[in-house]
């Protein structure tokens, strides 16, 4: 082998998936928090996950099953690689939390692994054996996460087979408060519940809002943000998920976010607010899920185009 590295590490930020109206296809980075995963070349012609480190340890270490290992396997196979890749993932993203996890070890592991291959591959490619990693996780196919982990800010992604993927511009004035109750909540479960239809009214109800949304980002334009900022679909079929969910919500509104949903599959509620606002909008949603007996973290951040990348 004359490969140039033989083992990498990345760092894949953690994400809010579905942003309250873009279900399945619109995400964005956190990147306060996040996964990292190190990967080494082998000469056994295998996926192998050594260690699992971090705030979760108990992830299954059988490749097939684990979300980075899926998606190293998923490269091995397109490519047909001659050599295999060993794994070591540092989980900073708390288990069932929301904050897309399964998602920053997929594309942290594809990452690694690409500094580490002859000839590198493109973000695409990357993004299409991280999806199969996430597949794993959830159920299906879905990239509202793997999308912003891997590329970074607020991604908007077209088409499961060819994905599109677009990063779309965020007004400066707005900081993201995310707020991770103590509590577990599987993404299969979530998607479970879920109608397998959507009312006309509802269906053009939340086709305005993602477009005023999308179009509210490009424009700078506030009030249409706060505006198109309500899922009328997924949201009231997940509320009963949380306990407090419609409070947390009120109260954050009512301290001046633009908007507040449940981040990805939940628990974790999101909210969107002016800077001046984001320490009260913080405020609100920690003690109004406390009163629900939930304690939480939480983190203040301005949505940043800074996607996964190679640490070491
Ligand atoms: N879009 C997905 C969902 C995100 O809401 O089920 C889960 O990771």
């Amino acid at each position: 082998m004359n490969e140039p590295h033989k083992v990498a590490s990345a760092f894949a930020p953690a994400s809010v998936g579905n942003v309250a109206i873009g279900f399945d296809i619109l995400g964005f980075s956190v990147g306060a928090i996040g996964d990292r995963a190190t990967v080494r070349m082998i000469p056994e012609p295998d996926v192998r996950v050594k260690a699992i480190r971090g705030v979760v340890a108990d992830l299954p270490t059988e490749a097939a099953k684990n979300t980075a290992g899926r998606a190293l396997q998923a490269m091995r196979e397109a490519l047909a690689l001659p050599f295999g890749l060993e794994l070591e993932l540092d989980k900073g993203i708390p288990l069932a939390s929301g904050l897309g996890g399964s998602a920053a070890s997929a594309v942290a592991a594809v990452v690694a692994a690409n500094a580490v291959l002859p000839q590198p591959c493109s973000k695409l490619e990357l993004l299409k054996f991280a999806m199969q990693g996430e597949a794993v996780a959830s159920g299906s196919l879905h990239v509202d996460n793997i999308a912003p982990s891997l590329y970074g800010g607020l991604v908007l992604t077209v088409g499961i087979d060819q994905p599109r993927v677009k990063q779309i511009p965020v007004p400066a004035a707005v900081r993201a408060v995310i707020v991770h109750p103590h509590m577990f909540l599987s993404t299969r479960q979530a998607r479970a519940i879920l109608k397998g239809s959507v009312e006309m009214k509802d269906f053009v109800w939340q086709t305005a809002n993602l477009a005023g949304f999308i179009s509210g980002c490009y424009t700078d334009d506030i009030d249409l943000l706060r505006e198109s900022f309500e899922d009328v679909v997924i949201e009231p079929q997940r509320a009963a998920l949380i306990p407090g969910f419609r409070e947390v919500r009120r109260a954050a509104i009512s301290a001046g976010a633009l908007g507040c949903s449940i981040s990805g599959a939940g628990p974790t509620l999101f909210a969107w607010c002016l800077e001046s606002h984001a320490l009260a909008v913080r405020e609100a949603m920690v003690v109004e899920f406390s009163h629900h007996g939930l304690a939480s973290d939480h983190w203040t951040t301005p949505i940043e185009a800074l996607g996964a990348r190679v640490i070491d």
